[in-house]
């Protein structure tokens, strides 16, 4: 979509935007449709070429200076702004509307024969020797239809019964792969109806799932069912969490304003090289790019949509078309995405009307199936796993099978109530699939088989490694061992503490901690920082090397970030970002203790229950111990982040006035504080780093002195720290 000379040019703006920010100039209104611009640029490197030129911090900034800008002049706001896509309301119900062009299906082939004779009938119905086609991946996914009118996205509907489908315009807006806007009209282009397939990555998949089984969810069976189900969710914010992606492989109808397909010479040539019909005649260039379906998956890449460009392949005739199938089953697995095979569709545009459809598919294409990744197997036994949280996981034992390529002997069934559901019984013949490099599954079990030598599974009433109780949350599927002291979660919380993401102790790794707990070497996570190396000596595969590399790599966990050791606490429902958020918002890690659940329900990133099991981890006595301990050993408890910020002025710093202020007005300290470089917000949270006191201060004074952050100054210390002398 941008050449060089636009890279450039908007590297430059965005750092003038960055600069300006926190210069803390105003952005005027003039300056909002050139923000839209940057920030789209900015998405458009980050959700479709996956290369991002700034931080996540540095988008934020220029988002949020985008957001205020426009609540201070609300009447700027147009539909395709990058505000627009969050915040929609509840659909109540979803409406019915006909598709421009009906949305057909495809014909299927398996084999090399069957492609033979379909390309031998395409050649038949054309009078062609040869035939030139272009093959894609089959996305498996849900397929959408999306309508945009003078550049806008003006609507998206869910395929329905390929006549009709349902409105899901404001689901689709959370997919941000998707564009609000696209320069069509630049080729003329008036109305198009383009069509799709959301996907979920087999990334975005294994993440949402993890955090449904963090939640005591069962977990969704595959991808396709992740992205279908979602299309009709009644809250666009759920739709928003599960990170969709959205391909576009076909243009089903459009039309031209009165500009031909033509553009002047001021286009740059090295967009027009993309396209086969470009004819250059004196100043006049023309430029056909809806030819052939090629270059109309290169105009849709063009104008900022993930079309299969980069994937797509261009061959001459059937017998190139079965050895490119081919080779890319092969490689299916390394795809970030899932497919079930391949569409060759002819290329010329003009040969496929030729062609025509009947009433089921088009004459023109055809899908190619890949063979499906399953097979059956024996279910021997299940296991039951006590994780660091104390969720006792069924984990099913089968005789080994072959499935896309991996043997597969062991897999998670999650709860009790996946079990029923599945109708499992130990000595079941099962289904399993593996769908791509996501975890096999069962798929189900196949009771008809069932010769008397099966039996039910029974759920465990105790821990299987401490024998205390289990329990179960109301509303949850999960069982847990609630005894702190169970070793299995002992030993599963400090193989977390030391992993990558947290406190990423390098060469320590699940088998160490393992290994030095059984020899009783180590019992604890400060332990971690105790071990008596002398012991480990001793021990086979401990070599001085590796113990320097090891107490090397444990002094330097020392001074992690703030974040990664309340990540590597292993507190129920903080993962990394939560963990970011926490740790931003304390100059001390110990200041959570005396957080109410209130106060953390103010940040970013923490809902009710969040709040909950963060509020029931800090009011253990037991893990308050830990943490002095662990400021004992040297660790970082202090947010060093936050204070180089704070000690640099005033920048992003929120402060609040009460009371009589005797020297100043009260508009003039707000000001004051603007200046250098302060927020005046309104109420008293945890989000408040001053407040301010003059005269008579009432019931704010009181509510902020029960938060330990927000530090309470005089009108004479407030001049004080904007450098007024008194
Ligand atoms: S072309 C008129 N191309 O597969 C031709 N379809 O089994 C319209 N699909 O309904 C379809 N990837 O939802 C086309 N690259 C691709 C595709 C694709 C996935 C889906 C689509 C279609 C279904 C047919």
């Amino acid at each position: 979509m941008h050449n060089n000379t636009d890279l450039q040019s908007f590297k430059q703006k965005t750092n003038q935007f960055l600069q300006h920010l926190t210069a803390k100039e105003k952005i005027v209104v003039a300056e909002i449709d050139s923000l839209r611009q940057i920030l789209r640029f900015h998405e458009h490197r980050y959700y479709i070429l996956n290369d991002p030129l700034i931080s996540d911090f540095e988008y934020d900034q220029l988002y949020q200076a985008l957001k205020e800008t426009e609540i201070a002049n609300p009447h700027l706001i147009t539909p395709d702004s990058p505000t627009q896509r969050v915040g929609s309301s509840i659909n109540k119900s979803f409406a019915t509307l006909p598709h421009l062009v009906p949305m057909l299906s495809l014909e299927n082939s398996y084999n090399a024969d069957d492609l033979l004779d379909w390309d031998r009938k395409a050649k038949e119905q054309s009078n062609l020797d040869n035939i030139e086609y272009c093959i894609e991946p089959k996305f498996d996914g849900a397929s959408i239809s999306l309508i945009y009118e003078n550049d806008l996205l003006v609507r998206g509907t869910t395929r329905g019964d390929g006549v009709e489908g349902e409105e899901i315009t404001n689901n689709i807006k959370q997919i941000r792969s998707i564009p609000l806007s696209a320069p069509f009209s630049k080729y003329g282009i008036q109305q198009i109806e383009i069509r799709g397939e959301i996907v979920m990555t087999k990334a975005a998949f294994t993440q949402y799932n993890e955090s449904l089984i963090a939640q005591g969810l069962s977990p969704l069976a595959n991808p396709r069912n992740a992205a279908s189900g979602s299309l009709r969710m009644k809250d666009p914010k759920e739709v928003a969490k599960r990170n969709l992606d959205a391909f576009f492989y076909h243009v089903s109808y459009y039309n031209l304003s009165s500009r031909p397909l033509t553009v002047d010479r001021s286009m740059k040539d090295s967009e027009l090289q993309n396209y086969q019909q470009t004819t250059v005649e004196g100043n006049r260039l023309t430029v056909n790019p809806l030819s052939t379906h090629s270059n109309s998956l290169q105009l849709l890449w063009d104008l900022g949509f993930r079309s299969p460009q980069k994937e797509k392949q261009v061959v001459q005739g059937i017998d190139e078309v079965i050895k490119h199938v081919h080779d890319f089953e092969m490689m299916r697995d390394t795809l970030p995405y899932e497919i079930d095979g391949m569409v060759i569709k002819v290329n010329d545009f003009a040969l496929q009307e030729k062609l025509g459809m009947t009433t089921h598919h088009p004459r023109w294409a055809i899908a190619f199936k890949f063979k499906a990744r399953q097979a059956t197997t024996k279910l021997r036994n299940i296991e039951f796993q006590v994780g660091r949280t104390g969720a006792v996981t069924p984990v099913a034992k089968l005789d080994p099978v072959q499935v896309g390529g991996v043997t597969v002997s062991s897999i998670s069934v999650h709860n009790e109530e996946y079990i029923r559901e599945k109708d499992l019984q130990i000595g079941d013949t099962v289904l399993i699939e593996r769908a791509g490099d996501v975890i096999p599954q069962i798929v189900k079990s196949q009771p008809e088989l069932r010769d008397g030598t099966q039996t039910p599974i029974d759920f465990p009433k105790e821990c299987p490694v401490c024998k205390s109780p289990l329990f179960k949350e109301e509303g949850e599927a999960v069982w847990r061992c609630i005894n702190i002291e169970c070793e299995a979660q002992v030993v599963e919380k400090i193989i977390h503490f030391v992993s990558k993401d947290a406190m990423d102790i390098k060469s320590f790794g699940e088998a160490n901690v393992r290994k030095f707990y059984e020899l009783g070497l180590l019992k604890d996570i400060p332990g971690i920082y105790t071990i008596n190396f002398n012991a480990l000596g001793t021990l086979e595969g401990f070599g001085k090397k590796s113990i320097d590399n090891l107490t090397a790599a444990i002094e330097a966990s020392k001074q992690q970030p703030l974040y990664r050791l309340i990540y590597g606490l292993g507190i129920r429902f903080v993962g990394e970002t939560t963990a970011k958020a926490l740790a931003n918002s304390v100059n001390h890690l110990l200041d959570f203790a005396s957080k109410t659940e209130e106060d953390l329900q103010q940040l970013d990133d923490v809902g009710v229950k969040v709040a909950k099991s963060i509020h029931h981890f800090f009011s253990n006595e037991q893990n308050i111990a830990m943490l002095h301990q662990l400021e004992a050993l040297g660790l970082q408890l202090v947010n060093t982040k936050k204070e180089t910020v704070s000690s640099g002025g005033l920048q992003d710093q929120t402060f609040l006035f009460t009371g009589t202020l005797s020297r100043l007005k009260r508009s003039d300290a707000e000001a004051l504080a603007e200046e250098h470089g302060g927020k005046i917000v309104s109420g008293v949270s945890s989000k408040l780093n001053y407040l301010v006191v003059g005269e008579d201060a009432g019931s704010k004074l009181e509510k902020a002195k029960k938060i330990n952050t927000i530090k309470i100054i005089t009108e004479n210390e407030f001049l004080e720290l904007v450098g007024k002398e008194l």
